[in-house]
């Protein structure tokens, strides 16, 4: 008897599609994945970081529909018929060139994940006030840089200075 999938979020693994930096794919992976261990495992992803696996530390950031999550709380079943945007996936030469210029990246774990919440929010909002930028880079932590040279960088790229 065919199994019933009654969870409109959790689509049967044959019917996953997911748009991964623009192009279509259909996953082996189980729908209980976490789209984290989908990006980094079968689509060899890398720039996707794991750090805390819970939730708090953001180096895990990609775009899902627009909206910056964590792919680590986010189940590939979730993601069927949307769109994700990686690190790989984004360009803005900018945004790259203030974090070097700024000396924004030190260790470099947690930049992926900056840079994505940094995009995210200058695809929403253009010219954020410097308190916008604090807030939604709040879901990103950074051991190194003690945040400051983050946020400049940001204000950087969007005053392009670069
Ligand atoms: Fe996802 Fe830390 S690994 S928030
Ligand atoms: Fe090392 Fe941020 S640059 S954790």
């Amino acid at each position: 008897m065919m199994k019933q999938n009654n969870n409109k979020d959790f689509p049967l693994s044959s019917a996953v599609k997911i748009i991964v930096n623009g192009i279509t794919y259909f996953p082996t992976a189980s729908p209980s994945t976490r789209l984290l261990d989908y990006l980094r495992e079968e689509l060899k992803l890398t720039g996707t970081k794991e750090g805390c696996g819970e939730g708090e530390c953001g180096a895990c950031m990609v775009i899902l529909d627009g909206q910056a999550v964590n792919s680590c709380l986010v189940l590939l079943g979730q993601c069927h018929g949307r769109e994700v945007t990686t690190i790989e996936g984004i360009n803005a030469p900018e945004l790259f060139r203030a974090f070097e210029k700024t000396g924004a990246v030190q260790c470099g774990f947690c930049t992926p994940g900056f840079v994505v919440s940094a995009y995210a929010l200058l695809q929403q909002n253009p010219h954020p006030t410097e308190a916008e930028i604090k807030e939604a880079l709040s879901g990103n932590l950074c051991r190194c840089t003690g945040y400051k040279k983050i946020v400049e960088a940001v204000e950087m790229a969007e005053k392009r200075k670069t």
